[in-house]
């Protein structure tokens, strides 16, 4: 196999907190490595419109604590198409760039999945979403910090539910998974946790809310996953209004504040071994793989693998969340 010397890198899909501190990682590991590094300008779109730029590492100084990427991001339609990816390898090799690093979700790695079949390019992923939605890792990188960004949203949230004495609805983000609703439900203590992966069933949620409010409680905080099958937070509130009942309920949408923010020690942490990673792996032959963390170790799993599993929510929290609200 031809020896790798030039790089390219670049984020795609939703920004992530600790998106930079990758990047960072990826640009100084692979001049460390006598490689030359480009970035791509608004992911795959980038590569379509040719706009690369130089890397150096004075570029990615003094970025590792910025949230977004100073690459900028975009979902591309165009490189959806065959036509489209042509030109995005045709302008790869008018930079003569030998492989490529993508940082990103799903749809980042099933577009480097057939990117890089159709033409024999080295493509290494690194997960970056806030979903936490990617099999083959335990954790994506911004994930943690949007966790952080999330409990610190619901505790001011309980501080005037509590005085009110009212029942929250929180939408948080997700996509179609419940990774953020459940892990921050936990950490806030949430009265229940709403997540597309378990049918939600609005009159036993209902009957909760009552034992709840009868009980001991005068407030409540409900995660809602933005995916969750009975809809958001706002038409689970006016389903719960229908079954009557004495409550006060508000409704907050937590929405994009979860995307920014400085990256917390966790995400730098993990972005900056995995961008290490991705480089190394390049220069070991891989490709067409993710770079992941599983048990607190870096692994190289297959894009193949990480696109076809479903990477599963995890029922024992989810029974924590009931038994702690018994
Ligand atoms: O994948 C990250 C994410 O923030 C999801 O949680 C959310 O559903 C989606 O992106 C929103 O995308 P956009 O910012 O393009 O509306």
């Amino acid at each position: 196999m031809a020896k790798i010397k030039k790089i390219a890198v670049l984020t795609s899909g939703g920004d992530s907190p600790g998106m930079n501190a990758a990047i960072r990682a990826v640009v100084r590991k692979g001049l460390h490595e006598n490689l030359k590094v480009m970035g791509v300008l608004r992911g795959y779109e980038g590569l379509i419109n040719n706009d690369f730029i130089p890397m150096s590492s004075k570029s990615v100084g003094n970025i590792i604590q910025r949230g977004g990427t100073i690459l900028k991001t975009a979902r591309s339609e165009r490189f959806l198409t065959p036509e489209g990816r042509s030109i995005a390898y045709e302008n790869l090799l008018k930079n003569k760039c030998d492989a490529l690093v993508v940082i990103g979700g799903d749809g980042t790695f099933k577009g480097a999945r057939i990117f890089s079949e159709e033409h024999n390019l080295p493509i290494v992923g690194i997960p970056g979403t806030i979903d936490n939605d990617l099999y083959g890792t335990d954790m994506t990188i911004g994930f943690d910090t949007a966790l952080n960004t999330v409990i610190q949203a619901v505790d001011k949230i309980r501080d005037t539910a509590a005085s009110h004495e009212r029942i929250f609805f929180v939408e948080v983000m997700g996509r179609d998974a419940g990774f953020i609703a459940l892990r921050s439900g936990i950490a806030c203590g949430a009265e229940a946790v709403l997540v597309p992966e378990v049918q939600t069933d609005l009159k036993e949620l209902h009957n909760h809310l009552t034992n709840c409010m009868s009980k001991k409680k005068t407030s409540s905080i409900i995660l809602v996953a933005e995916g969750d099958d009975a809809g958001g937070a706002f038409s689970i509130k006016s389903e719960m209004e229908k079954f009557g009942g004495e409550f006060d309920m508000k409704v907050t949408v937590l929405g994009h504040i979860q995307r920014g923010g400085s990256p917390t020690a966790y995400d730098r942490y993990i972005a900056t071994k995995l961008g290490v990673a991705a480089v190394e792996s390049l220069l070991d032959d891989q490709r067409s793989i993710m770079v992941g963390m599983l048990h607190r170790t870096v692994v190289n799993v297959p894009f193949n693998q990480t696109i076809k599993h479903h990477k599963n929510i995890d029922q024992e929290l989810l029974n924590m969340v009931d038994i702690l609200n018994t």
